[in-house]
Formats: C-alpha cells, sequence, structure tokens
C-alpha cells in the first residue's frame, strides 16, 4: 500500500458534516434546515434482506422496511410473493391471513388477494356484484443466496440494481454462521460500528485481529473501502486450528490485511484469505435497525477436503454451520449497547458533535448523505 488513497469526494471532507447547522450558502433566501445524519431516511432504490429464506415457510411472514409493513408469503412453485400488509377492506394485516393457492386470504372476511395485489375473490358476493377494484401494492422480491431480498423504490428501478451477493452461502468451501442485529439506534451508527476497526478495545479476546492502522481510504457515490493494516491470530490451515479460537494461550498473531467496505446499503468485510464477514441492513425506522451478520470460514487450505466426495463436504458444511454464532452473539451483544446509549445520547443532546479521528467514518456520513438525499 502506498499510503492513504481517496478520491475527491472524501479528499474534499474537512470534518464529519452531522447536519448541525443551518445552510449558508444562499444568505437571502430561508434556507431548509439540514437534517441531521441520525434523522435521514434510506435512499429506497436498492435490495434490502426482509428475511432469511427458512423464516418464509407456509404461512404469511410480517416484516417492516423503513416504515412499510409488508407481508411476505410463498405462491404454490415457492417464489416469495411481497405486498402491502393492509387489507385495502378494513385496514387490518393481511400477515394475520392464511395462504390459500397462489393468494393470501385476509382473516377478517376472508378477501384474497392475488400475487399481482389485486382482489382476487370475495366468499359472500353476490351474483351482481363484481370484484372490488382495490389494489395492494407490490414489491419486487426475490430470493439469492439465502436470504429475501426486498426493493422497496420505485419498482421499475429494481432491475438497475443487484442484490449484494453472499457467494460463500452455498460454497462447499466455506463454513457460515449466523446472527441478527435487533438495535434502537438509527442504522448509520451501526454502520459506523462496523466500518471502525478501533472499537476492538469494546470486544476484548472475542476480536480476532489487533492493532489496526487504517492505511488506505476509497470512495465514491455508492461505496466507502477501508483498508487496515491489522494483525490477527487467525489462519485455519489445520485441523486443530479452531482451537486458537477458544484457547488464547495458543494464539500468536501475524500480519493480516483487514478490509471494511461499505456497499451502500450493505456492509463486508475481509481478514487475510480466511475470514469474511457481512452484515445486511434491513433498516426499519429512524431508531430502530434490523441486520443480519453473516462470518464464513473458509477451507480452501484444506486441499484434500476438496478432493472428498460431495456428501462429505456437504456433511462438513452442515455439522460446522453457526459454530462461531457464540461469539458473533457476544460481538452483537456488546455493539448493541453501546449504539443504544448513541441513539439516546443524540436524541438527549441533538446539537452536539464530538470529536471523530476515524477518516472511514467521515466518508461513510458521507455516503449515508448522498444516498438519503439522492
Ligand atoms: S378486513 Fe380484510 S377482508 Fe375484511
Ligand atoms: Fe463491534
Amino acid at each position: 500500500m502506498d499510503g492513504l488513497e481517496r478520491d475527491t469526494a472524501v479528499t474534499t471532507l474537512k470534518q464529519p458534516d452531522l447536519g448541525n447547522s443551518q445552510d449558508s450558502s444562499t444568505p437571502h433566501e430561508a434556507a431548509a434546515p439540514k437534517r441531521h445524519l441520525r434523522e435521514l431516511g434510506i435512499n429506497l432504490n436498492h435490495w434490502y434482506v426482509v428475511a432469511q429464506s427458512k423464516e418464509l415457510g407456509t404461512q404469511p411472514l410480517a416484516v417492516n422496511l423503513w416504515h412499510q409493513p409488508i407481508v411476505l408469503y410463498r405462491d404454490r412453485t415457492g417464489s416469495p410473493i411481497a405486498l402491502e400488509d393492509r387489507c385495502p377492506h378494513r385496514q387490518v394485516k393481511l400477515s394475520e391471513g392464511t395462504v390459500e393457492g397462489d393468494n393470501i386470504a385476509c382473516t377478517y372476511h376472508g378477501w384474497q388477494f392475488a400475487p399481482s395485489g389485486s382482489c382476487a375473490h370475495v366468499p359472500y358476493l353476490e351474483p351482481q356484484q363484481k370484484l372490488p377494484t382495490c389494489q395492494l401494492r407490490q414489491y419486487p422480491v426475490q430470493e439469492q443466496d439465502g436470504f429475501i431480498w426486498l426493493f422497496p423504490g420505485e419498482a421499475e428501478l429494481a432491475e438497475q440494481q443487484v442484490p449484494l451477493g453472499v457467494p460463500e452461502w452455498e460454497h462447499l468451501n466455506f463454513i457460515g454462521s449466523l446472527t441478527t442485529i435487533d438495535v434502537q439506534a438509527h442504522y448509520s451508527f451501526l454502520i459506523e460500528n462496523l466500518m471502525d476497526m478501533y472499537h476492538g478495545h469494546l470486544h476484548g479476546g472475542a476480536q480476532v485481529w489487533a492493532n489496526p492502522v487504517l492505511a488506505e481510504l476509497k470512495a465514491d457515490d455508492t461505496h466507502v473501502h477501508a483498508h487496515y493494516d491489522a494483525e490477527s491470530y487467525y489462519r485455519i490451515d489445520k485441523i486443530w486450528s479452531a482451537s486458537q479460537l477458544i484457547f488464547p494461550s495458543l494464539r500468536q498473531l501475524h500480519p493480516e490485511p483487514l478490509d471494511v467496505y461499505y456497499y451502500y446499503p450493505h456492509w463486508r468485510s475481509t481478514l487475510g484469505d480466511d475470514f469474511v464477514i457481512y452484515c445486511l441492513f434491513c433498516p426499519v425506522s429512524e431508531t430502530h435497525t434490523r441486520a443480519y451478520l453473516l462470518h464464513f470460514t473458509s477451507l480452501e487450505r484444506f486441499p484434500k477436503l476438496h478432493k472428498t466426495p460431495l456428501a462429505v463436504r456437504r456433511f462438513v458444511k452442515r455439522a460446522f454451520t453457526n459454530s462461531a454464532s457464540f461469539v458473533l452473539r457476544r460481538l452483537v451483544r456488546e455493539d448493541v449497547l453501546m449504539l443504544e446509549q448513541e441513539q439516546q445520547a443524540f436524541e438527549q443532546h441533538p446539537t452536539y458533535r464530538g470529536p471523530e479521528l476515524n477518516r472511514a467514518l467521515t466518508a461513510v456520513q458521507q455516503l449515508i448523505r448522498q444516498q438519503a438525499e439522492e
């Protein structure tokens, strides 16, 4: 690495613009107050994760994405359907109803709605009556890499974007562990936490890297990439390597590159070649964020294993799936405590502006504002 590399968008930023002050560039006009970073919305024209595939079975599932109650269900082919979770008849929740073939039936009077969102059946329709012409909002939705991805913005733009790929989910050379994050805080607090490799102090021995130094920062209008030079004891190249994760006395630090990416609106990080982690976002409101945290350990360093029958490799993958979830849960617990304190402190002191020394967070804040105001 040859030092800090930043594009103009980042280099022009002198300090984080949290939006505490009014825009003074138009002194003769009444400038609209800039919204505070912690109150900004999301750019709806992206794919967000709303559920795990396995959470969506034969019953309707209620989810909430940025103030929008949505009901998910599967049609007869198993494809996910996403509709506004509000019966057009009396506005009760459709998610409390049932799936009837390809339709969803409201629990109150049994009206049925097709995957297109139109009314398909009313049980007590009289011969001279026509079906009501109500129309539920239908959301673009797709299933990929073990998750249900939903596009909450303008439907015609959905094909211009692709969900963030998680190829390790199905790959037999990667062992995955998952936990969920449910935090009463603005999503910006969570993504800043994930991009800030200087908060290892909080996690003590549960964190597998040490001594990070921000060495390179790149940003454009869709992503931020922070490269840290770091050290780690994490290298899974022997059967017993995983024991280092449990017994601190076996740990030996070695230099390892640590890269963190904010691919708006999601996050990915790698530590050397053996460690990949994702955070897939589902922001619920300005004060509530849900997300899925996924960690993968690579088995690339075990070539003999790759030559074993597929059934064996599948068994190994299944047997070790979620073996690191307990560590993820601890990390999340510790982070959530901090994020909720940050949110509460912001609400009590909304104009306070603390010093921030990590330039990666400046770039993240700039991208959040740019995307939210697009
Ligand atoms: S409220 Fe849904 S069918 Fe009447
Ligand atoms: Fe953390």
